[in-house]
């Protein structure tokens, strides 16, 4: 497969978190990030990680709050708390919250100017208006193809998810750059009529192989959120073998978007850092 078909997103991360390293250098103090993370779901402390990993690389401090069992309200106390301290520049809840616990109370409470993620819904309204403002994902999704130089305006764009953290925002922002979007999830009857249309293919949905070659048009470009980790091997959603071949771009899996969402989240703390 030639190279340059490759969405590399490790290279653009790197390429955004050591902009955001000099930016963040020249700040007064180092920006402190609050991670509140409940439950041990192994993908949830890995996905805390690599974020940590990217904010010591840009100078951002995580301060970490973990639990096993905790309340909504107990929660709701430690945000207000978060949301009044002053070095405190974001706040972050990884999702996804084990059940028992209001999730929408609890993104509700965090205060949309240290709402890096972009959950709170009078957050995530800014989307509609402001191009810098984005969940992390779909932020990524966007800059990685501005970065590519793919246009988005006039094409037709399927997007495989209609999740609060990604399908639903990512929809917006890409309606807001004038893409034709269908949104497809679980209930949608004869995905691959969508798909065989799209000139952008964007699928979330953590099964392997749902997109192969026959199911997209030459020329498509594929980019793959959906991530499953069988045997110790990580799959996409977009059969890379056959997609590749028609495709005119194509994020491989891992090292797509996964480091480019990451990436988004020092771009938001340093945004938010300035507030
Ligand atoms: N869980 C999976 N992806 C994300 C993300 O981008 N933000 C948060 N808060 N939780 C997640």
């Amino acid at each position: 497969m030639k190279t340059d078909k490759l969405l590399d997103g490790r290279a653009f991360a790197k390429k955004v978190i050591d902009k955001y390293e000099r930016k963040i250098s020249k700040l007064k103090a180092k920006p402190v990030l609050a991670v509140i993370l409940v439950d041990k779901d192994p993908a949830s402390h890995l996905y805390v990680r690599l974020k940590e990993q990217a904010c010591q690389r840009a100078g951002i401090i995580m301060e970490k709050y973990f639990f096993k069992k905790t309340t909504t309200s107990k929660l709701l106390s430690l945000i207000r708390h978060l949301n009044s301290s002053r070095k405190v520049k974001g706040i972050l809840v990884q999702l996804p919250l084990p059940r028992g616990i209001d999730k929408a109370k609890v993104l509700r409470e965090i205060i949309p100017e240290k709402d890096v993620d972009f959950l709170n819904p009078n957050t995530l309204g800014q989307i509609l208006y402001d191009d810098e403002a984005g969940p992390c994902t779909p932020k990524g999704i966007v800059k990685l193809l501005y970065e590519y130089k793919i246009k988005v305006a006039g094409k037709n764009v399927c997007i495989i998810n209609n999740s609060d953290l990604v399908g639903r925002p990512l929809a917006l922002m890409l309606m807001k750059r004038n893409a034709t979007v269908t949104v497809c999830h679980t209930k949608t009857k004869n995905l691959y009529d969508y798909t065989k249309k799209a000139d952008i293919i964007i699928s979330a949905t953590g099964n392997p192989g749902l997109v192969k070659g026959r199911h997209v048009k030459r020329g498509v470009v594929a980019i793959d959120i959906g991530i499953k980790k069988i045997d110790e091997k990580i799959y996409g959603d977009i059969d890379f073998k056959s997609v590749s071949k028609k495709a005119s771009f194509i994020t491989p899996v891992p090292g797509g978007v996964g480091p480019v969402t990451i990436a988004m989240l020092v771009e938001n703390m340093f945004e938010a850092s300035k507030k």
